[in-house]
């Protein structure tokens, strides 16, 4: 959940390393540090708070020197102070390193260390780390911290240097991703290549278990075992505009634009219009194992958990197969019974979600056969899956997930189409939805039309205490999906409900001060929501609906109508849910809130 990135080369490093904290900062935003090295000495610098703050102090102060780490940080051990921020030292300040990920036996490292003379200064789990390798020997800094990391339990992808090795950084990884940049005579270390873009991209991602030392002559891995590796060079293919702002005041705002293209990149080549399905070589699923599949397991958290909702009515209704979606979190402790004929997928943007990553570990290990639909490519899931769906959405900064949201559900569609046509399920169906599916970029950049009529609702309700989002069937998780937008970008309490279960209970809290989003678009349950939204008009709570073009007959029942375009009932999701990102943008904008990071979330939630 921390973001780490490391220079070596001819430049300064300081300026590359802020601009790359200020690209990591979507990952954690408590505090922020950096160490620089000068080739004589090493400088620490550290703030609590936003990485800006960092940089306004080094504007004010240069801090010379070619090669460095930098953090920023999102809590888990110890409050967000100065003294929490890594970089962390060992006793002498010789060590310094910045990890992400936890370290699960960090008391017993701790009470081991101490009677030997440690100190600790912070209440980090990370700092243990700088001693076990000051303790540890070797002749390199890399020999040290080969012999210090078999002593630890948990995750890291860490970044260490030494005040007497200048111009050398060592990284490790286990569990947290890390890679390394190949510039021109320079060399980048990163938590993800959104930090390096503007200087490379060509990256080696780093496996489980391998240290790397990179200096400015260049770089040498070795695995667990000591044996030096040859890892591949990837190419990344993001545009260096998809992770900078340009005219929008906000990611989250340019990425919910964004989206008729990102769907349409998680479509590109993989309809089969004739067939009525899809292609998806990835998912290294062959038809005769597709056709023995039984039933389905989805895994996910937050949003992604959300689209695989949306998947299990899209996939037993395309392909005619039962499914199960759980969150990661509970799944994984749950007890496992057999798999057989079982396909599992793991549904994650960022692809290092632990609890989606364990989940996923969990139903291998009971026999199932397991794939992910992710969007960060390289990422620990992508890697670790037997098969997938990426999404190609570009990288997402906004911390409130929106365009990764629209581009899992057309990559479950997608796979919906690919299994159904796999177990002969009858193709007409396919065939239209197809075609239907063709036209979603152009329905979407129709709904987001509706942008500066949705501003002037937000104004309206900015100031409320409380909303309501009801939907039925396929938009029941999208009317969780508006709820869980507004309460983590605007700090407004909201529910989502299933419409009908409204009477069990949430009605209670309807008058005239609760604003109702009814998710209402014209589909085999549209009556019957029609009757849940009289219930709440008869106790005169405020109706926002989401319905069809075309459809007139809310208009007096509800305050505002924001129309969406006609498509086939499974596809709605993908157009209903823009106007619900959009209205808890301009509520959290109107409230002066931190749109795109906001309070004690984190983009990539890599502890459970
Ligand atoms: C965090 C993010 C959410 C995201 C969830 C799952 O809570 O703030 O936006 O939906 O993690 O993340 P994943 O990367 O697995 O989709």
């Amino acid at each position: 959940m921390c973001g780490v990135v490391g220079y070596v080369g001819p430049r300064q490093a300081g300026p590359i390393l802020l601009d790359g904290l200020q690209r990591l900062e979507y990952r954690g935003y408590d505090s922020a540090g950096l160490a620089i090295h000068n080739g004589s000495g090493m400088s620490l610098h550290k703030v609590v708070g936003r990485v800006q703050r960092l940089r306004e102090l080094l504007d004010a102060d240069p801090v010379p020197g070619s090669s460095g780490i930098g953090h920023t940080r999102w809590a888990t051990h110890g409050r967000p102070t100065e003294e929490n921020a890594h970089p962390h030292l060992d006793c002498d300040g010789e060590i310094a390193l910045v990890h992400n990920g936890i370290i699960e036996n960090a008391d017993q490292l701790r009470s081991r260390l101490t009677p030997g003379g440690h100190s600790f200064r912070t209440e980090t789990d990370s700092e243990i780390l700088a001693h076990l390798i000051e303790d540890a020997t070797g002749s390199t800094l890399e020999e040290r911290v080969a012999r210090a990391l078999p002593h630890v339990e948990g995750t890291y992808g860490l970044a260490v240097v030494s005040r007497s090795e200048p111009g050398k950084i060592v990284v490790a990884r286990k569990g947290s991703p890390i890679l390394l940049g190949l510039g021109d005579g320079e060399y980048f270390v990163a938590s993800d290549a959104a930090a390096i873009l503007e200087h490379t991209r060509s990256v080696i991602y780093l496996d489980d278990g391998d240290i790397a030392a990179v200096t400015m002559a260049g770089y040498s891995i070795v695995d667990g075992y000591a044996q030096v590796q040859d890892r591949i060079v990837s190419d990344i293919d993001w545009e260096l505009g998809t992770v900078e702002l340009g005219w929008a005041p906000h990611y989250m705002l340019k990425e919910i634009f964004e989206q008729p293209e990102t769907v349409l990149s998680t479509l590109r080549g993989r309809l089969r219009p004739d067939e009525g399905t899809a292609r998806l070589h990835g998912l290294n699923l062959s038809a005769a194992q597709a056709a023995a599949i039984e039933r389905v397991v989805i895994v996910a958290c937050g949003t992604s958990w959300h689209a695989g909702l949306i998947g299990r009515q899209v996939i037993e209704q395309l392909a005619a197969l039962p499914v199960q979606v759980e969150y990661a979190s509970e799944y994984r402790y749950q007890p496992q019974l057999a798999l057989p004929n079982t396909l599992t997928v793991g549904i994650s943007q960022s692809g290092e979600t632990a609890d989606t990553l364990e989940a996923m570990r969990a139903a291998r290990r009971a026999g199932s056969r397991v794939v992910g639909i992710v969007n960060v490519v390289g990422s620990t899931i992508a890697r670790e899956a037997d098969g997938g769906i990426y999404l190609h959405a570009g990288p997402e900064i906004g911390v409130a997930s929106t365009k990764a949201f629209t581009s899992q559900i057309t990559a479950l569609l997608l796979l919906g189409l690919h299994l159904a046509h796999a177990r002969g399920v009858p193709t007409d169906e396919g065939r239209e939805l197809v075609r239907e599916m063709l036209e979603i970029p152009a329905r979407i950049e129709q709904v987001l039309r509706l942008n500066t009529r949705i501003r002037d609702i937000a104004r309206i309700y900015a100031d409320a205490g409380n909303f309501l989002y009801l939907g039925r069937g396929v938009n029941f998780p999208v009317a969780l999906e508006g709820s869980l937008k507004l309460k983590e970008i605007s700090y407004i309490h909201a529910e989502g409900y299933p419409a009908a279960e409204m009477k069990h209970g949430p009605i209670a809290l309807i008058d005239e001060n609760m604003p109702v989003v009814f998710v209402a678009p014209t589909d085999p349950v549209y009556q019957k929501v029609v009757s849940n939204i009289q219930e709440v008009k008869a106790r005169g709570g405020r109706i926002i609906a989401v319905c069809t073009e075309g459809n007139d007959d809310l208009r007096a029942l509800v305050d505002h109508q924001l129309w969406v375009p006609a498509v086939p009932p499974l596809l709605s999701p993908l157009v209903t849910v823009i106007p619900l990102q959009l209205l808890a943008y301009h509520i959290a904008v109107l409230r002066g809130c931190d749109v795109d990071r906001p309070r004690n979330l984190a983009k990539s939630v890599t502890v459970e």
